[in-house]
């Protein structure tokens, strides 16, 4: 053995121990199990009735203009209060894409959690838009959360999407 190679070699066995004294440094906590914690009595109507549906009406009834026997009237929150009030009803909808991914609410491991994650993301896309007070990103938020809810509904319960109205029809 020459004097390069048994150099190399104290590196390598250095790099060794060093390696083994950082993994049991990171060894992770002992994992928290939180699954009896979750409180999932509301059933799916309830959540959707109560929760989810208040919360995005309020974001559909806010976006967006209409015109009546009163004239022309935009839909848009016109205060920083109410632009806060809209920001809080997108928070809702943030958390029921959580609600709906839950153990014990979960139908599956498959599509159900991607409309849960879309219910989040449109939710999300709402808030930054009231944040800002941008009254496109806001609409289109909205349409794009419109389209997570028929999508799931067709998916799992098609005869629910016959009870919606399509909101930018009226
Ligand atoms: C991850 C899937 C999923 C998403 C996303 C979803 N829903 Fe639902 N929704 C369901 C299912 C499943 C039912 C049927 C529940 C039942 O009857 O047991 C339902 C039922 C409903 C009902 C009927 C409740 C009742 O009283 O019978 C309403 C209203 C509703 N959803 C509104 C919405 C709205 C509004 C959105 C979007 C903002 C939405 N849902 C997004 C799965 C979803």
């Amino acid at each position: 053995m020459n004097k390069q190679n048994s150099v190399s070699l104290r590196w390598v066995l250095l790099f060794l121990v060093a390696s083994l004294v950082a993994c049991s440094a990171e060894e992770p906590a002992e994992e928290v199990m939180t699954e009896s914690a979750y409180n999932t009595e509301l059933n799916m109507q309830e959540l959707m009735a109560l929760v989810l549906e208040p919360a995005s009406d309020i974001l559909w009834d806010s976006g967006g203009w209409v015109i009546d026997a009163a004239g022309y009237e935009e839909l848009y929150p016109t205060t920083d209060d109410g632009w806060e009030y809209v920001r809080a009803q997108a928070a809702i909808v943030v958390e029921t894409g959580n609600m709906l991914a839950l153990p014990g609410r979960a139908v599956d491991n498959d599509a159900w959690m991607i409309y849960s994650e879309g219910l989040s993301t449109a939710g999300l896309l709402a808030m930054e838009a009231a944040a800002t007070q941008n009254k496109e990103d806001f609409f289109q938020a909205g349409a794009q959360l419109y389209s997570v809810c028929t999508a799931c509904h067709q998916a799992y319960n098609p005869e629910i999407n016959n009870r919606f109205v399509d909101p930018s029809a009226d």
